[in-house]
């Protein structure tokens, strides 16, 4: 049973970097933010804050996500499902509910999981806990890219959300105890990912 826990803010790479190194060590992805995003999603879709509809829903994270059973890989991409899962993960009643059900899967085989507070809160006995950094600019052409949207635009609801994701009260974006900090604003993904399967090898 090995966790490989990766955090940092919105950009930098986290979700590319976690697939490959699961790929790579043949471990389960865990993407903590879809459910994030799940919670924001059914929250607005029913018209109740996400702390009254998480207990009420199921959400299955992987490949494609499901809400309840409904395929929700898209629909949670949303940026307006962004900042409402920016705003649900500031509540502690969610972030609680969130990582309760990140612990019990993360119970069971092997998993690289992905998110803010898995090595801070979720698992910090987590074998291997990594942070990743990148400049800001970077980050929002990194997102800009992905989203096919102009990357001025990414930069400042970037950095609102990173402002409000580092100075929540409960759970704030910080590096981990242990945890190897990387900056991968001039570092090719291949390279990230080949350094973190490295830094997992050497430990066991
Ligand atoms: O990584 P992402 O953009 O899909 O995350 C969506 C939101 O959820 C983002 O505002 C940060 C928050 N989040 C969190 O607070 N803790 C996590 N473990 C994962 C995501």
């Amino acid at each position: 049973m090995t966790v490989v826990a990766i955090d940092g803010p919105a950009g930098v790479g986290k979700s590319s970097v976690a697939r490959a190194v699961a790929r790579e060590l043949g471990f389960t992805y865990l993407d903590s933010g879809s459910m994030y995003r799940s919670v924001a999603l059914a929250a607005a879709e029913r018209g109740l804050s996400p702390a009254e509809v998480a207990p009420l829903i199921r959400v299955q994270p992987g490949d494609r996500v499901l809400l309840d059973g409904r395929d929700v890989t898209t629909a949670i991409r949303d940026p307006a499902v962004s900042e409402g899962a920016s705003r649900a993960a500031a509540d502690p009643a969610v972030r609680a509910a969130m990582a309760a059900e990140q612990r019990r899967l993360l119970a069971h085989g092997d998993w690289v999981a992905e998110g803010r507070d898995i090595g801070t809160v979720v698992a910090p006995d987590a074998d291997l806990k990594v942070f990743l950094t990148a400049d800001p600019e970077e980050r929002a052409r990194r997102r800009a890219r992905e989203l096919g949207v102009d990357p001025t635009t990414v930069l400042a609801e970037q950095a609102i959300r990173d402002e409000r994701d580092r100075s929540r009260e409960h759970s704030p974006l910080r590096p981990a105890d242990g945890a190897v900090v990387i900056d991968t604003t001039d570092v090719t993904l291949p390279d990230v990912v080949r350094r973190v399967v490295e830094l997992l090898r050497d430990r066991r």
